[in-house]
């Protein structure tokens, strides 16, 4: 299959920002277009792949092709991924999780009283450990945005959350991060860095990123 090097895999791909409730009409999000999950699916489906794409809020179009389902908070993405997880070959989270939600989701709208209120967050899941802790033949990609000691941080959370790869982008590049079509990313593994790639299209990324996934998979059963 040399142009669908993942014809029969399945890939599992979240991508966009979690939405945490704080009462029925407010919430906290992030800034997360969903551009980058999306490209990778878009690249997981044209390498011939059955693809899910598992979305929180995105503002770049959902793709065709692919199944599409929709959830909001982390503790959806969380039940959506693992009820799909033992068949993926592929788990790629591109998702912007929440790192914090309101400890309590008021069930009635908070009313104006005192000059100043107290939030208390609590931590949400970490759904890309959960997977690490779960996986058997999964070929595991995280992401990670790190302003820092690019590489020891990354190779840091590739340890923690058991994953395969991780694609670090440096958010202080120029054309790499939220909400632009192009983005620059490392890629490592449990031997360091594998790829670098320079700015270059999120199309792009995704589709070495997936040719690089297809590889990895055939590697195992060769
Ligand atoms: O720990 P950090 O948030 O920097 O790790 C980033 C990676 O972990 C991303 O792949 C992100 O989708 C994933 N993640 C997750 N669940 C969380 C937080 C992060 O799956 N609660």
């Amino acid at each position: 299959a040399g142009g669908h090097p993942l014809a029969g895999r399945r890939v599992i791909v979240t991508a966009g920002g979690t939405v945490e409730r704080i009462d029925p009409v407010r919430y906290i999000t992030n800034d997360s277009s969903g551009k980058m999950g999306i490209a990778i699916a878009e690249a997981a489906r044209d390498l011939g792949a059955d693809v899910t794409l598992i979305a929180a809020r995105v503002t770049a179009e959902l793709p065709a092709g692919v199944e599409v389902v929709r959830v909001e908070s982390a503790e959806d993405m969380l039940r959506a991924v693992m009820e799909r997880f033992d068949a993926a070959d592929v788990v790629v989270k591109a998702a912007a999780v929440a790192d914090y939600r309101p400890a309590v989701r008021r069930t009635s709208k908070m009313k104006k009283k005192e000059d100043r209120l107290t939030l208390e967050l609590e931590k949400t899941p970490d759904i890309l450990a959960e997977a690490g802790r779960r996986k058997t033949k999964q070929l595991l990609i995280g992401f990670a945005a790190e302003t820092d000691d690019l590489e020891a941080n990354a190779m840091d959370k590739l340890r923690r959350k058991n994953c395969d790869l991780i694609v670090a982008n440096d958010v202080t590049a120029p054309g790499a991060g939220f909400d632009v079509d192009t983005n620059a990313v490392s890629v490592f593994d449990a031997a360091g860095r594998t790829a670098e790639w320079k700015v270059m299209p999120k199309q792009e990324i995704g589709l070495r990123l997936m040719r690089l996934a297809a590889e990895r998979l055939a590697d195992r059963e060769a």
